[in-house]
C-alpha cells in the first residue's frame, strides 16, 4: 500500500468565537482516491479542506498531506506543499479585467520568483502550459478574451486550467459548482473527474448536491456539526443513507438546498 496522500487523526478545531468546526476528524486519503465531501452549510467541509492546505491549524490531532506534517511545516514547507495542492473555489476567483490566458498563467505564480503583471512577464514555457491547460479546459480559442466575459461554467473551466498548470498532485474543489446551473454545473463537474484521472490527481471536493455528490464521486464521506459521519465507497450507497447526513430523508427528486 503506498503512503496515504491525506491523512487527518483525531482532527479538532475549534475557532476564536466558540465554533467548534471540526470535531475529532480522522480521514486517509489514498493517493488516486477521488472523495467528496458532503454536507450541509457550516458542518465543517471547508474547513476540513483548509487543513489540508496549511490554511488552517488543527487546535488538535495531527494533519499529514503528502507526507508533510501540515501542523508542524514552516514557511518554506508550506509553500512547498502548496505548490503540490491546488485549489479550486465557489467563487472561481479569477481576476475579470485579465485575458483568460494570463488568468491561467497565474497558476504558476507559486512557482516563480515575484509578482508578473501582463502576459509577455511570464515565461514562454509558463503560456505554453498555461494554453495546454486551457486546450485541456476546452477554452484555448477564448484565450484572449477578458476573463469577465465568459459564463459562470467557463470561469469555472479557466479557474481548474489554472489549478493544473501548477501540476499538482491533490487538487482541493470548495464547493466548485455551487454557482453554477445544473447543465454548466455537470459539466464542470464531468471535467474534474476526467483530468483528475487522466493525471492521477487526488480529488477533495466538497458539494452540497447529493445528486452531483452521487453521479461524482467515488467515495462520499459526509459532515455533520464538525463530525465524520459517513464515510462510504459511492457505489451501493442509496439517497436515504446519504441524507443521513443532513438529518433528514430525501424526497425523491426534489433537489437537496444547503449550502
Ligand atoms: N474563520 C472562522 N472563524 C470563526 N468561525 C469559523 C471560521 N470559519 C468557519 N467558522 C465556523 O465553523 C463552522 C464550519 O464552517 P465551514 O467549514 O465554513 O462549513 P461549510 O464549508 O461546511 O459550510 C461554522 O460554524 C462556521 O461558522
Ligand atoms: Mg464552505
Amino acid at each position: 500500500m503506498s503512503a496515504p496522500a491525506v491523512e487527518l487523526l483525531g482532527v479538532h478545531k475549534l475557532f476564536d468565537g466558540g465554533a467548534h468546526a471540526l470535531d475529532d476528524v480522522s480521514l486517509t486519503v489514498r493517493p488516486g482516491e477521488v472523495v467528496v465531501l458532503l454536507g450541509a452549510s457550516g458542518s465543517g467541509k471547508s474547513t476540513l479542506l483548509r487543513h489540508v492546505n496549511g490554511l488552517h491549524r488543527a487546535s488538535a490531532g495531527s494533519v499529514h498531506v503528502l507526507g508533510t506534517d501540515v501542523g508542524a511545516a514552516g514557511g518554506a514547507a508550506l509553500r512547498r506543499l502548496r505548490r503540490g495542492v491546488g485549489m479550486v473555489f465557489q467563487q472561481f476567483h479569477l481576476v475579470g479585467s485579465l485575458t483568460v490566458l494570463e488568468n491561467a498563467c497565474t497558476g504558476a505564480l507559486g512557482a516563480l520568483r515575484g509578482p508578473r503583471l501582463g502576459l509577455p512577464a511570464y515565461p514562454r514555457r509558463v503560456r505554453g502550459a498555461a494554453l495546454e491547460q486551457l486546450d485541456r479546459v476546452g477554452l484555448a480559442d477564448q484565450r484572449f478574451q477578458r476573463a469577465d466575459t465568459l459564463s459562470g461554467g467557463q470561469q469555472q473551466r479557466v479557474a481548474v486550467a489554472r489549478a493544473l498548470l501548477q501540476q499538482p498532485r491533490i487538487l482541493l474543489a470548495d464547493e466548485p459548482v455551487a454557482s453554477l446551473d445544473p447543465e454548466s454545473a455537470a459539466q464542470v463537474m464531468e471535467l474534474i473527474a476526467a483530468l483528475a484521472r487522466e493525471d492521477r490527481l487526488t480529488v477533495l471536493c466538497s458539494l452540497h448536491q447529493l445528486d452531483v455528490a452521487l453521479a461524482f464521486g467515488e467515495r462520499v464521506v459526509g459532515l455533520r456539526a464538525g463530525r465524520v459521519v459517513l464515510d462510504r465507497p459511492v457505489d451501493g450507497l442509496d439517497r436515504d443513507e446519504a441524507m443521513a447526513v443532513y438529518g433528514t430523508r430525501a424526497p425523491v427528486g426534489v433537489p437537496v438546498l444547503a449550502g
